[in-house]
């Protein structure tokens, strides 16, 4: 789905968010993304540069959820995630990475199609699903 304004506005401009993943037998696991853009609006690309158990757990279950936040203002997105290590994706992802530190190994690159988008506010319609903006 498409995300609206108000997810991308905060997607792009808090500088980390946290990202869930479980494993096939539903170990799950929970890590920090700062090396992420969006592709267009209903894709997320975040840059592989260090992880360990979140990298098994997304080749063993593409099913994942990111974490925004913005003061009180949060949304969780729901997606599922494809690994590249070559090809268009995986090599402008790692073109951006390199353009900001030489240092980041950029190993792979994490496409997110983004499935659903819930209300994570502190207040009334917290847990909410948001419409599906293509329907
Ligand atoms: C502020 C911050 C931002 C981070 N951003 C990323 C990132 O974008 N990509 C990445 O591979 N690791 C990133 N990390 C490292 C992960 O949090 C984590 O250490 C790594 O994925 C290994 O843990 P895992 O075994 O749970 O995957 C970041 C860490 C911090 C503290």
């Amino acid at each position: 789905m498409k995300m609206p304004e108000k997810v991308k506005d905060i997607f792009n401009n808090e500088p980390v968010h946290q990202f869930a993943t479980s494993s096939k037998t539903g170990v799950p696991n929970i890590s920090n993304v700062g090396a992420k853009y969006l592709l267009d609006d209903e894709t997320i690309i975040i840059v592989d540069n260090y992880m360990v158990k979140t990298l098994s757990n997304i080749i063993e279950n593409p099913a994942v959820s990111i974490l925004i936040r913005s003061g009180r203002e949060s949304y969780q997105i729901k997606g599922s995630c494809s690994y590249f290590i070559s090809g268009d994706i995986y090599e402008k992802a790692k073109k951006w990475m390199k353009s900001i530190g030489e240092k980041y190994p950029a190993k792979g690159a994490l496409q997110i199609k983004v499935e659903n988008i819930y209300n994570s506010n502190s207040a009334p319609g917290s847990g909410e699903r948001f419409e599906n903006s293509d329907k």
